[in-house]
Parts: C-alpha cells; sequence; structure tokens
C-alpha cells in the first residue's frame, strides 16, 4: 500500500484523483449522447441545465479540491496566497452584468470588434477590452482576434435573462459592499458579538448609503426572487425532485416557498401531490402570478392553495405529511431557526416529516469514531471536507453571514436543532452542494 505519509506519493494520489474525477466528469458528459463540451463552446451543453446533476457534480468536487491542493503545494506560497487577494473577477463580472456586454455579444456570434461592443455597452474601449481579456484567462469571453471579441459556454451565464448571472449580480454588486465591511463588523463594539439580523455585516455597509430596513422588506422583488432560481441552478437543488420518494406521499408544504422555484416543478413530476405554499403575504401574490404562467394546470385542478404564514409567529397548515424547508434555515441564527422548526413541530401529525434542504458544511478533519452520517468524505490525501471541492458551500456561508448575521450548518449542528424542537433525523439525502434531512417526531 502506498505511504501517504511521503510528500511524493501525496502528490502522486492527488494526480490518480484528479485522473479518474476527470474521467468520470467526462463520462457523465458522454452518457446524455451530446459528447463533452469544447473549450470553443459558444453555446450550453444539455447537462448544464439538467435538473440531476449529482453523479457530475461528485466527479467535479474531488477535481476541484484535487487539483487546488495539487498546485497550491507545487506553487510557491505567494502565488497561492495571492492569487485569492488579487482576484478582481467579481468586479470584472460586475461590470460585464452591469452593461450587458453578453446580450451584446449574443447578436453577433463570430464576434464583435470593441469599438463597436464599447459603443452599444457606451463604455471607453480600451478599458471594456481588459476588462473582457481579465475574464477570458478563464474562458469567460474570448478574443477570437485581435481586439474582437465573443461570447462563450462561460459567458452566457451573464447575459440579463440568465438567472444565475442574476445571483452572481447580487454578489458582485451588494455583497462585494458587506464584505468590504466584515472586519469593521467583528471589531465594532455594538456589532461584533451579536447574532441578530440588524447586525449584519450588511446593515453596517448600508448604513452609509443611507439604507436601514428589514431584509425581507426590501429585497421583495424579481431579481431576489430571480437570484433563487440562480442559486438552486448553481446549486444543483433540482435534484430533491429526483432523488426523494415523493411517489410514496401525498402532501406537501413549501414553507417560505418564494415565488414556487421549487414547488412548480414538484407539481408538473408529481400531479398526485397535494401542495400548500406559505410565504408572507405579499410573495405569495407574486407566487400565484408564476404559478397562473408556469403551472396553471395545477390551479385548475385545485391541486394548489396559497396560506400566507410569518414562521416566526405562526405555524403552518396542519398534518400534511412534508413540511419542506429550502434555503430557509441558513438565512436564521440559531434561536429563530428553532422558532421555526418549533412552530412547524406543532402542525405535524405523527408520521409528518420535516425536510430541511440547505448546504451542509462537512467536517474539516478527520474523526471516523464519530461516523460520517451517511455524508462523503474525501479520499486521503485531500481535505475530508474536498478541500476546495466545496468552495461554494463555504462561501455561502460566508454570504450568510454577511447578509442576515447567519450561517450554513454542520449536519451535527443540524441535529442539535432538530433535537431541541423535539425532531429526530431519520436520513441524509447527499445532493453533493446540497443535502436534503428528513426529520421525524422523536419518540424519546
Ligand atoms: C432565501 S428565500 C428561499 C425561497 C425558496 N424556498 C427557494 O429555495 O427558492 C427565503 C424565503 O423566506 C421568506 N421569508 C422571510 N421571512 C419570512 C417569514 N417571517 N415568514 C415566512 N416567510 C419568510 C422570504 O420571503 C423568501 O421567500
Amino acid at each position: 500500500m502506498t505511504d501517504l505519509n511521503k510528500p511524493k506519493a501525496k502528490l502522486e494520489a492527488l494526480l490518480d484523483i484528479i485522473n479518474s474525477s476527470a474521467r468520470q466528469a467526462i463520462a457523465e458528459y458522454e452518457n446524455t449522447g451530446h459528447g463533452v463540451p469544447s473549450a470553443d463552446a459558444t453555446t450550453f451543453h444539455p447537462l448544464d441545465s439538467a435538473t440531476d446533476t449529482v453523479a457530475l457534480k461528485k466527479a467535479i468536487r474531488l477535481l476541484e479540491g484535487a487539483y487546488h491542493q495539487l498546485s497550491a503545494i507545487l506553487a510557491p506560497p505567494q502565488h497561492t496566497v495571492m492569487n485569492s487577494v488579487l482576484n478582481y473577477n467579481w468586479a470584472c463580472i460586475d461590470v460585464a452584468l452591469r452593461a450587458r456586454i453578453a446580450d451584446v455579444l449574443d447578436k453577433h456570434p463570430e464576434g464583435l470588434s470593441i469599438d463597436r461592443l464599447a459603443e452599444a455597452v457606451n463604455l471607453d474601449k480600451s478599458k471594456t477590452a481588459r476588462v473582457l481579456r481579465a475574464l477570458s484567462l478563464m474562458g469567460c469571453f474570448k478574443e477570437v482576434e485581435r481586439d474582437v471579441f465573443s461570447n462563450t459556454r462561460l459567458s452566457l451565464i451573464l447575459k440579463s435573462t440568465n438567472n444565475t448571472g442574476c445571483f452572481a449580480g447580487l454578489h458582485s454588486r451588494d455583497v462585494a459592499k458587506c464584505a468590504a465591511a466584515l472586519y469593521e463588523s467583528m471589531s465594532d463594539e455594538e456589532f461584533s458579538r451579536s447574532n441578530e439580523i440588524d447586525k449584519a455585516p450588511r446593515v453596517l455597509a448600508f448604513r452609509k448609503e443611507g439604507m436601514i430596513g428589514d431584509y425581507w422588506e426590501m429585497i421583495n422583488n424579481d431579481e431576489f426572487h430571480r437570484g433563487m432560481l440562480g442559486l438552486n441552478e448553481l446549486m444543483g437543488g433540482s435534484a430533491v425532485l429526483h432523488h426523494y420518494p415523493w411517489d410514496n406521499i401525498s402532501s406537501v408544504v413549501d414553507i417560505g416557498c418564494g415565488i414556487g422555484t421549487f414547488s412548480t416543478p414538484l407539481a408538473k413530476m408529481f400531479p398526485h401531490l397535494r401542495i400548500t405554499d406559505q410565504d408572507l403575504p405579499e410573495v405569495l401574490l407574486e407566487a400565484q402570478n408564476v404559478w397562473k404562467k408556469n403551472a396553471p394546470e395545477a390551479l385548475l385542478d385545485g391541486r394548489v392553495e396559497f396560506v400566507p404564514l410569518n414562521f416566526l409567529e405562526d405555524a403552518p397548515v396542519v398534518g400534511k405529511d412534508v413540511y419542506y424547508l429550502r434555503n430557509i434555515i441558513h438565512n436564521w441564527q440559531d434561536r429563530d431557526a428553532m422558532t421555526i422548526l418549533r412552530n412547524i413541530r406543532k402542525a405535524m401529525g405523527p408520521n409528518s416529516r420535516v425536510l430541511i434542504h440547505d448546504c451542509v458544511l462537512l467536517r474539516t478533519v478527520r474523526e471516523p469514531e464519530f461516523g460520517t452520517d451517511g455524508l462523503s468524505t474525501a479520499p486521503e490525501p485531500m481535505l475530508p471536507n474536498f478541500g476546495a471541492g466545496t468552495h461554494r458551500s463555504y462561501q455561502m456561508d460566508m454570504t450568510m453571514w454577511l447578509v442576515h448575521n447567519s450561517k450554513e450548518r454542520t449536519l451535527d449542528e443540524m441535529k442539535i436543532l432538530g433535537a431541541s424542537v423535539g425532531l429526530v433525523l431519520i436520513q441524509v439525502y447527499d445532493l453533493v452542494e446540497t443535502m436534503l434531512m428528513e426529520f421525524g417526531i422523536s419518540q424519546s
């Protein structure tokens, strides 16, 4: 057996992981019957919009984790540290999004000269070219010939119609400002030790702009709901439609449903289900409009009802089979998360289930004695939590902190939350970037 304590053996093992995971990813693309994506692709691959990408994401988690670890070992340390700081891609993406550069290039698949592009978006041409060249290092936009740029499969994400692009814009424009206030929020006397939502770094950052107010009142708009669609596309949340046994249940409550990002496709895939959408009253009005457009048949058949709810104050509708919460618990500090779960617990029948669907932070050290609760652990010599392979989960944890003073949790933290209101974890569905945690009423 290879001795992974030897530095060279570690490098070889990482290379093997890179090789096998890349081959697995290639196989996943080929299984679609559409071949692998090309480096010059200017359209999406069908797998880019598939609702179940769990197998591809598993391979990519290994690939991203192993190659970042390998490169951090072999590169001079100055490189790796400064690569994180000398990274203005977010600002360049912000420019591309706001100027709608990808929309303009979309009309010119063969490429557009920087003169005409800059004129179309009303920006300086040499500055615009510098932004595009910086992004083209990662394959986002391409200089097809000198001073002529075109879209790529990656820059299509930045079109104004793309939901992930919308989510990117919320970060590059708003969350970036909150991040700039992180140290101040950690050292400020009033903010540093508080877990309250009104002491989030966002509050400090936006106070400077004269904006004070309840986050949920500030954001109830089309951009936020599209951003939520983008978040779910990014994290592969729709895999839940394929991996939970929906055939075996008959009623589902989507708590904090937003505009029904989860429940409309659920109604389409499983027409036998009775669905209740619950959210704040003004959000439910928007949700009904979206249902009318996207799933009118479910409305006509009376398979869906809309019941306003403030989940911090009241219990949801009673006695349903499943109470589903996606991207909800991570928005709230422990006290409020417990209140939400306690209110749901009041509504549950003896066999009801609560499904919490969020990112879960994996263990950072190997602790075989504690078991894994069904969660994956990376093979050695990778970090047990896949290192950079779980980059987005750890950055989402930061987003939750910056915006809500809340957090992504470990499975142990989720179990403690559940236990505090009489719920016990029954099963975990590992959807790679998100986890579905099924809780039932504790018998003890
Ligand atoms: C992050 S979004 C998640 C939306 C949806 N579950 C999804 O995954 O796309 C959080 C949702 O919680 C809702 N919400 C916030 N505070 C609430 C409250 N006190 N009672 C009920 N819903 C609330 C918001 O309106 C928003 O739709």
